[in-house]
């Protein structure tokens, strides 16, 4: 197996219909107006395995649905970053990026002129990166985009690593792992809140919109779970309505099947909060 390539889980694919259906979307307004562009801050290696065979992952995804906006993919582990540079240098419209997305994300809405509709995939595994030790997510990387007036955030909201996190230092243990912890959850968050909250899953998901989303008027999220068991939130900003009502749609497809709704779906699941839990 190559050093680096990432390898995939059946649940996997469900945050790959969700990004490829809302990019088919998307592709079809960017072919009237070129007014699209993509960012992926947490690319990975491109091509991917599942089960011993190669699959696109999310910056492939993006490339097969239209090649001809502008993407930029950004990927901080060495082995990784050459896997996915090999994977899309014959492909002028997609930037490679290697880095830390934190670092690097200020340049690279730099280059997308204002009046585009920008997408950017956030995908975090944890709060840490395994080999280098990097936070995978600040607050302010959050914050940075949500700024832009055009920019729209699909993010992986990693939920278990985040409640283990809190559970231990809630638990009260006197360890070095507990500052570490609280750290990780503070640039994470942008703030200690969460300690009042505690390890409920949807109270964190909530704190989490209204905070760190605050600046976009539509969202919602979807659990992704492997079997019963909950995984990580995928949650969708927009200041865009229309953008709200594809994500909705595509989400709700999503849920469990797809299952009917018996209450009043718009009640339920109103543009500015539709969260399918
Ligand atoms: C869940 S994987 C991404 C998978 C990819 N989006 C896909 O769907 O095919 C998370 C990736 O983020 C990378 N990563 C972790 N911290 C990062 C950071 N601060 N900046 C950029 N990449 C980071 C990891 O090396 C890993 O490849």
């Amino acid at each position: 197996m190559e050093k680096g390539i990432l390898e995939i889980k059946e649940h996997t694919h469900k945050k790959y219909r969700i990004l490829g259906k809302y990019l088919g979307a998307c592709k079809t307004f960017n072919k009237k107006y070129r007014n699209f562009a993509y960012v992926d801050t947490h690319a990975g290696s491109g091509k991917v395995l599942f089960e011993g065979d190669f699959e696109d992952g999310s910056p492939l995804i993006a490339r097969a649905i239209n090649p001809s906006f502008p993407c930029y993919v950004i990927e901080i582990n060495e082995d990784r970053y050459k896997i996915l540079n090999d994977s899309v240098t014959d492909l002028p419209n997609i930037t490679a990026i290697h880095g830390d997305c934190n670092e690097k994300i200020p340049e690279v809405l730099r280059k997308i002129p204002g009046w585009k509709f920008t997408l950017c995939f956030v995908d975090p595994d944890s709060l840490i990166d395994e080999y280098t030790g990097c936070h995978e997510l600040s607050w302010k990387t959050i914050e940075q985009i949500s700024q832009g007036p055009k920019t729209e955030i699909l993010l992986n909201f990693p939920l278990m690593p985040i409640v283990r996190n809190i559970g231990y230092v809630l638990s009260g243990q006197k360890s070095s792992k507990t500052q570490k912890f609280k750290d990780n959850l503070v640039e994470f968050f942008g703030t200690d809140k969460w300690i009042e909250i505690g390890t409920n899953r949807k109270k964190l998901l909530d704190f989490y919109l209204s905070e760190r989303l605050r600046g976009y008027e539509f969202k919602g999220a979807i659990l992704i779970r492997t079997g019963n068991a909950p995984l990580y939130y995928l949650v969708f900003g927009s200041h865009h309505k229309v953008g709200a009502k594809i994500m909705r749609d595509v989400m709700r497809k999503e849920w469990r099947g797809g299952q009917q709704f018996l209450a009043n779906f718009n009640d339920v699941y109103p543009l500015t909060y539709f969260v399918f839990d």
